[in-house]
Order: C-alpha cells, then sequence, then structure tokens
C-alpha cells in the first residue's frame, strides 16, 4: 500500500509517496537522489546508513520512511554550507586524513555529530565507544579519532575565546 508522507529533508519539506515497507534509506537514496547515505548491510551492522533523525544518530536500514512523518531528517548533504564550504566536522576528517575510500564517512560524520551534540568533550575512549556501531572496512580508525577530538578540541577553544 502507498501513502504520502510529509517531513523535512536537509532543511526542505518534502512531501512523497512511498511504501508502507521502504525503508528510510531506500527513499533517501532512490526516491529522492541522496546517494551519499550508504548502504552497506541493510540489517543494522556497519552503520554507513546513519543519518540524524531529529537531531540524534539512526540507521536508517532500521527505520521505516513512513515512520519518518513529520520528522527532520538531516543526511550527509545537509552539512555544507550554501557557499559549498564544508561543516566543521566533515574539513577535521579531510584535515586528519579520516577517510581512505570514504564509504564510511558520511555515516562516521552523522554519528560524530550525535557525540558531540550529547558529549563536546569526550575523552577518546567516549569517542571510540560513540563510533563503535559504525564499521571502516578500511580500518581507518585511529585517524578518524583523532578527527573527532580535534573537532572538539576546536570547539572547546572557539569557546572558551
Ligand atoms: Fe544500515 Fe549497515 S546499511 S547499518
Ligand atoms: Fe573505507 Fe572507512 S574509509 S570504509
Amino acid at each position: 500500500m502507498t501513502v504520502m508522507i510529509t517531513l523535512s529533508v536537509n532543511g526542505q519539506t518534502v512531501t512523497h509517496a512511498v511504501e508502507e515497507r521502504t525503508l528510510l534509506i531506500e527513499f533517501l537514496r532512490d526516491h529522492l537522489a541522496l546517494t551519499g547515505t550508504h548502504s552497506g548491510c541493510d540489517t543494522g551492522h556497519c552503520g554507513a546508513c546513519t543519518v540524524l533523525v531529529e537531531g540524534r544518530a539512526v540507521k536508517s536500514c532500521l527505520m521505516l520512511a513512513v515512520h519518518a512523518e513529520n520528522r527532520t531528517i538531516v543526511t550527509i548533504e545537509g552539512l555544507a554550507a550554501s557557499d559549498g564550504s564544508l561543516h566543521p566536522v566533515q574539513s577535521a576528517f579531510r584535515t586528519h586524513h579520516a577517510l581512505q575510500c570514504g564509504f564510511c564517512t558520511p555515516g562516521m560524520v552523522m554519528t560524530t555529530l550525535d557525540l558531540l551534540a550529547t558529549n563536546p568533550e569526550p575523552t577518546e575512549t567516549q569517542v571510540r565507544e560513540a563510533l563503535g556501531g559504525t564499521l571502516c572496512r578500511c580500518t581507518g580508525y585511529q585517524n578518524i579519532v583523532q578527527a573527532v577530538l580535534a573537532v572538539a578540541d576546536a570547539e572547546r577553544s572557539a569557546t572558551k575565546g
């Protein structure tokens, strides 16, 4: 059965017909062409499909699109500024060489945003725990963790002036 859903995606209100069984990741990638959200396992294990739903990291392969009705979704495409400048987390990943093939990167970045929103000054252990549900098949975890810690450091310095 097809139903109409309305939600906010990257600041835009979207109304679209979807099959009730459509997963959020399918809706984002196949209906909205937001292919920056990657599909790695479709079983909730890899974290590549992570997006923000109401500001919290959610694996979009585990959520039905109809359950996103009236919710606010942010994908990796929604982070850069309108002039193309990268979000600070994206910049830190680039600066710290925190990506190799880049497949896991959108999920890592969105998970980082959730972490820093709830814990702006994480320890290295907390960063590793927060990213534990997001797998990097290139195994570049060290640089990813350094990138996240660098963002937290920069924000702490900016706050303290
Ligand atoms: Fe969703 Fe792997 S594709 S967790
Ligand atoms: Fe290749 Fe993480 S950079 S999967």
